[in-house]
């Protein structure tokens, strides 16, 4: 089939890739030209484990090509996948502007019969308005299809090429058999495609979301009542986790989520329930225990110093909002450094891919360094933002060689307290007693 992909982010990148490794003729179109650009010469627009080694196979097997020419892509196809940001608004509501701009790129540039796949997160109704926008543009019939997403940064061709399950939301049987035929390939291990209607699938992806992050809020009230009352989280959520009707996803204590989907889509499911005047009291909780769960880190490290944390000098190893992903948005790492800076701390960060992003954002307000050692040079602690695996068993000899005061407060519970405090470290980490 020949597919047209619009936006190629993680989602839209990700997903052209994997048609064309099934065999399909897939065309990714973006508005940024740079993005084009590199994406032509093989140099990949963010960090995916696995990616660039499918990009450019398949760029190589000419069936995969990158373009800026909405029109010329939309004129010969058959499935159009809108893949654009659908950031939060002011207002909370998901910004809808990329998603109604492609919509009517697209009714622009249609030539005929197409199906029109809406993939990027997008609140129930949304199909409607593509609807709307697409059919002022055009005379040529067409279908939208809802088909949410749900890879994970970091593991994304994994969870593309494997997927749990398909959501496709549609009113159409033979647009239904076409999508069926589509996933055939990623689904030959007897997952399921599940047909719903539109809407449904619409909030398919908004409850998921949702789901997952009421888990991480829900352990990390849990580790802030463990930590009150002398218990170990760990201990705890090995208890819970292995009672079968919950489970071990989602539940590891830690600062809290961050990344592209989770916060703006529980804000964005809040925002429609409030709107449609149905009460979203656990909605606004589990943003606002996520938000609370950075502040709690960051001020028991400015209590740990007190006044003299401005003469201080913090490393921080671990920038991105998760391990093996390039992606900044909504990273807990961002209000820890901007706190710590704010205080009159000098900050030394190192991340084995956030430079490009920390350099930009920062310039000399923070040293970066590459190797997570170099930061660690003369500091009076280190904070560990995010669990990339070169951090989980670290020389802790050559560590205290290094700093000048041997603490560590561990925002992803990566050691084992006693076994950090035997090395003369102080150790604060979440949910356990600090040693
Ligand atoms: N990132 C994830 O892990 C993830 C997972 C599941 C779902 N989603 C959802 O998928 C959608 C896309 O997310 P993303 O992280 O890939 O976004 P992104 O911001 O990384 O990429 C969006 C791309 O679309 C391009 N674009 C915007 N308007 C365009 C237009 N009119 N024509 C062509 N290109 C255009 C942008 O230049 C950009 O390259 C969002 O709704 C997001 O919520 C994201």
């Amino acid at each position: 089939m020949k597919i047209v992909i619009v936006g190629t982010g993680y989602v839209g990148l990700v997903t052209g890739t994997g048609f064309a490794e099934t065999g399909h003729q897939v065309t990714c179109v973006d508005i940024n030209p740079d993005r084009v650009d590199n994406l032509n010469k093989g140099v990949m627009p963010i960090y995916e484990p696995g990616l660039e080694e499918l990009v450019i196979r398949n760029m190589e097997e000419e069936r995969l090509r990158f373009t800026t020419d909405l029109a010329e892509a939309v004129s010969d196809c058959l499935l159009v996948f809108i893949c654009v940001g659908t950031p939060q608004g002011a207002d909370g509501f998901a910004d809808l502007s990329q998603v109604r701009a492609a919509a009517e790129q697209i009714g622009k540039a249609m030539t005929g019969y197409r199906i029109i796949v809406n993939k990027s997160t997008c609140p129930v109704g949304t199909a409607d308005m593509v609807r709307e926008a697409v059919g002022k543009l055009t005379t040529h019939p067409f279908d939208v299809v809802s088909n949410p997403e749900f890879l994970k940064e970091g593991a994304a061709i994994d969870d593309f090429m494997r997927p749990d399950r398909v959501v496709v939301g549609c009113d159409d049987v033979r647009v239904f058999e076409i999508m069926k035929e589509l996933y055939a390939p990623f689904l030959r291990t007897g997952n399921p495609m599940l047909q719903m209607t539109i809407r449904s699938a619409e909030m398919a992806k908004y409850a998921t979301n949702t789901m997952l992050a009421a888990r991480i809020s829900m352990i990390n009230e849990l580790a802030n009542i463990a930590e009150a009352m002398g218990a170990d989280i760990n201990d705890v959520r090995e208890a819970v986790m292995t009672d079968n009707r919950i489970g071990p996803s989602y539940l590891f204590p830690g600062l809290g989520y961050g990344g592209s989907c989770l916060p703006k889509d529980v804000q964005a499911i809040a925002e429609l329930g409030r709107k449609h005047g149905v009460p979203v009291r656990m909605l606004d909780a589990i943003n606002a225990v996520n938000r609370d769960q950075r502040t709690r880190f960051l001020q028991r490290i400015i209590e740990f110093f007190g006044d003299a944390i401005a003469e201080k000098r913090v490393a921080v190893w671990g920038a991105t909002f998760k391990p093996r992903t390039d992606d900044m948005r909504e990273a807990p790492a961002i209000d820890i450094i901007d706190g710590l800076l704010e205080q009159g701390a000098a900050v030394a960060v190192s991340d084995p891919v956030a430079g490009p992003f920390l350099t930009e954002r920062y310039g000399d307000r923070i040293a970066f360094a590459a190797r997570c050692y170099d930061a660690l040079k003369d500091a009076d602690a280190l904070v560990i933002c995010t669990e990339w695996r070169e951090y989980h068993r670290p020389d802790f000899v050559k560590m205290g060689e290094l700093m000048r005061e041997r603490v560590i407060f561990d925002g992803r519970n990566l050691y084992t307290p006693k076994v950090v405090a035997e090395q003369g470290f102080r150790y604060f980490c979440i949910g356990r007693p600090s040693v």
